[in-house]
């Protein structure tokens, strides 16, 4: 299949390419978009064959559901078998935005969409090609990452051109995303409101609105992969590159020079290494590449270059990689989460 890629511009949205890939939806076919997040790859929510169509071509195992992207909170009820106060409640402070939430479904939404769970999961994107692209379809838009399955999510057109063209109908380029990790999913049908997944918005940014306290699944908190997490999704080996990934966690003098020795043993035996710093220790590693995720203190930068330096590790073939620990105040859970996960929870501490 030929993969239509298209730029557009975000000051003048082009309706007319807007259309031809609301069409593209609407007639059952794959389109990728960008999100404030990272690209998604949308298909039908309510069509099985979208889903399926959307599984073979991220090579994702079917039973690890969908989001259920929406441009109008009135659509909830389209899939919603009940919506939940808290769920008007979190909507009014985050959506449109980067938070999911985990609902019971109703029947029309297809068990091939919800991974055959009876919940649904279901977001509002603060993107406005993502809510155009809803718009023109008149479709609800399932959509999950669009990078093949097991690799970093995608945060510029050119990731998902990389993983799948030829596999798709379009692409829309709308530019780098702005936050770089996945939505925070909050799962509201248990007794007490719990985070499936960390992402920008906090438990702690939830709970305040909510009223009522929110807790951690306690499969994400694990250190390990002994607690299953509770969505599917979180227990696969994600956004991984192809190289071997160690995260050195302490002060940061100890780390520069436990890194600094570890990269010249691995360079003795002719492994090529690259280091992920931050734009104070950069200078000081004597790595073959050292990768830049921004300002310490600046964890929106750090989130926004995570998966693209993890991108960048594997085009440059590295065999080893060093990393320093990002554990920031705010969002510091949402960006260990995915690095240690990168790194198979391969942790040093000094
Ligand atoms: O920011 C995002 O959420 C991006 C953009 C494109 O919107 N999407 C995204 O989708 O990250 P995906 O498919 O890569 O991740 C969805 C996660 C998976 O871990 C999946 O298991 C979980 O959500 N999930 C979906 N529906 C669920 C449900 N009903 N119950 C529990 N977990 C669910
Ligand atoms: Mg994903």
């Amino acid at each position: 299949m030929d993969t239509k890629i298209y730029k557009i511009d975000l000051e003048h949205i082009d309706a007319s390419i807007m259309q031809e890939a609301g069409n593209l939806i609407a007639e059952g076919e794959l389109v990728a978009f960008p999100t404030e997040t990272v690209y998604g790859l949308g298909g039908d929510a309510l069509h099985p064959e979208a889903a399926r169509k959307i599984y073979s071509a991220k090579g994702r195992p079917s039973d690890n559901p969908l989001i259920v992207h929406i441009a109008d909170f009135a659509d909830l009820e389209r899939v919603a078998k009940e919506i939940p106060k808290q769920a008007k409640l979190l909507a009014d402070a985050f959506w449109p935005g980067p938070l999911t939430m985990i609902m019971q479904k109703k029947e029309s939404v297809p068990y091939a969409t919800t991974g055959g769970m009876d919940t649904v999961a279901v977001r509002m994107p603060n993107h406005p090609i993502a809510l155009e692209l809803i718009r023109k379809s008149g479709k609800l838009i399932a959509a999950p990452s669009a990078n093949t399955s097991g690799r970093p999510s995608p945060t510029e057109a050119a990731h998902v051109a990389e993983d799948l063209s030829g596999r798709i109908a379009m692409i829309l380029d709308g530019g780098p995303v702005g936050i770089g990790i996945e939505s925070t999913i909050i799962d509201l049908t248990e007794q007490v409101p719990m985070v499936l997944r960390p992402g920008y918005i906090t438990p702690e940014m939830l709970s305040e609105v909510l009223g009522e306290a929110v807790i951690m699944d306690p499969g994400i908190i694990a250190a390990d992969d002994t607690t299953k997490p509770k969505a599917p999704g979180m227990k696969y080996k994600h956004y991984a590159p192809k190289a071997d990934m160690i995260i050195v966690d302490g002060d940061k003098d100890a780390v520069v020079k436990e890194i600094n020795i570890r990269t010249k043993k691995a360079k003795q035996e002719g492994r090529k290494v690259a280091v992920i710093a931050t734009e104070e220790t950069q200078q000081a590693y004597d790595a073959d590449i050292v990768l830049c995720m921004g300002k310490r203190d600046d964890e929106d930068s750090i989130a926004k270059h995570m998966y693209k330096i993890l991108r960048d590790c594997d085009e440059l073939e590295v065999q080893v990689i060093y990393s320093e620990s990002f554990q920031t105040p705010r969002i510091g859970q949402a960006i260990m989460n995915r690095l240690l996960k990168a790194a198979g929870h391969k942790v040093i501490h000094v």
